[in-house]
């Protein structure tokens, strides 16, 4: 079968591997679709902890299951299925244990045409969605629904920012919370992300490049309950400006660096919660794909291409141009 690796140097490769066979507890999985996440360019590049010379690379992938392992329901074969990319989240629901990762790396990943995983890790795909629009959901989908709802108690009627919304998390949390019935706004550097965030339902959008955004995000909002980011650097200074008093701040990356002078004052005073946060445990996961179902939420596709231009969504990546996911379809592999 064919798969993408990281080699020498960072480069991407294809690869021919063996088509892996199930063990007891498995299912066989052929992918029909994967997605991408910044992770993995990440790892492109050099900066993700863990990477290792010949890893398949992916977290995010749609399949249908093949052959089932001998002591898996049989009833799984057949069925079209997505797979939680965790690995060891452990027994504390509130947290990860010391040896978590994700799909991708330290451990082969789903950029390849079959795979082999743990019947426990997978679940049916939501019946509404396509093998490709499914397949851009697991990762992204997990942090934004941990973020949003198990930190940050989202509630109908808050105001709540989701900032960079032209990220592959970020547009996940935008359509959670206008799910949910909260007055969403957003900001983006990007015209054109911002223009059809409002045509998708946010409240207003703005530059976070802009030098007036926060004065005009204050006067045209009121205030935030609840912001979700992945920028963090000197930004989240903007954010606790932009906070209701008892105001959370819920971050689960920090693409721009450390916040060198965080405005500790402003905090307490007007007792703001800053609140990291990570992916998302087991549970979340099926939980995540419940509420994609009952709301029939469609995740926003920048583009699907063929598993031999996938290097091509890479450089897309990089770019940080796309809005919506970016999807490999292996459906003709
Ligand atoms: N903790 C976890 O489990 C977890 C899971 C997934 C991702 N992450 C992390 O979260 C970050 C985003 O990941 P992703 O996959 O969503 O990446 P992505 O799809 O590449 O999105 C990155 C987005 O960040 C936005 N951005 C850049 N600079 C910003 C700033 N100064 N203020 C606000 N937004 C800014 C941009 O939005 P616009 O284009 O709209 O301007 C950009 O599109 C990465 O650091 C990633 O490692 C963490």
């Amino acid at each position: 079968m064919k798969a993408l690796i990281i080699a020498d140097n960072n480069q991407l490769e294809f690869v021919d591997k063996e088509i892996p066979i199930p063990k007891d507890h498995e299912v066989l999985i052929k992918i029909n679709a994967v997605a991408l996440n910044h992770r993995d360019q990440f790892i492109r590049e050099g900066k993700y902890p863990g990477i290792s010379v010949g890893t398949i690379l992916g977290s995010d992938a749609s399949g249908t299951v093949l052959e089932t392992g001998k002591n898996v329901d049989s009833v799984w074969k057949s069925k079209e299925v997505l797979i939680n990319p965790n690995v060891n989240w452990g027994e504390n629901s509130k947290v990860q244990s010391s040896n978590y990762h994700i799909l991708g790396t330290p451990s082969d990943g789903l950029f390849c045409e079959y795979v082999t995983i743990d019947a426990q890790k997978i679940a049916e795909k939501p019946a509404h969605l396509s093998l490709e629009n499914a397949a851009a959901l697991p990762l992204g989908g997990m942090t934004a629904f941990r973020a949003l709802f198990h930190h940050g108690r989202c509630q109908k009627g808050e105001n709540i920012l989701i900032s960079g919304v032209g990220g592959g998390v970020a547009q996940f949390a935008f359509q959670f919370a206008l799910a949910k019935g909260a007055n969403v706004y957003v900001t983006s550097s990007d015209e054109t992300k911002r223009t059809k965030s409002t045509e998708l339902g946010a409240k207003g959008a703005f530059n976070y490049k802009d030098s007036n955004w926060v004065k005009e995000a204050k006067s045209k909002s009121g205030g935030f309950d609840l912001a979700i980011d992945s920028a963090a650097g000197e930004g989240i200074n903007d954010l606790i400006k932009l906070m209701n008093p008892a105001g959370r701040i819920v971050f689960y990356g920090a693409t721009q660096g450390k916040t060198q002078n965080l405005d500790v004052h402003r905090m307490f005073w007007n007792q703001i919660t800053l609140q990291g946060s990570t992916m998302a445990n087991d549970d979340e996961f099926k939980e995540m794909l419940a509420y994609v179902r009952k709301n029939r939420i469609e995740p926003i596709i920048d583009s699907v291409r063929p598993f031999n231009e996938i290097i091509t969504a890479f450089d897309k990546m990089k770019a940080g141009d796309q809005f919506g996911k970016l999807v490999i379809s292996l459906l003709s592999n």
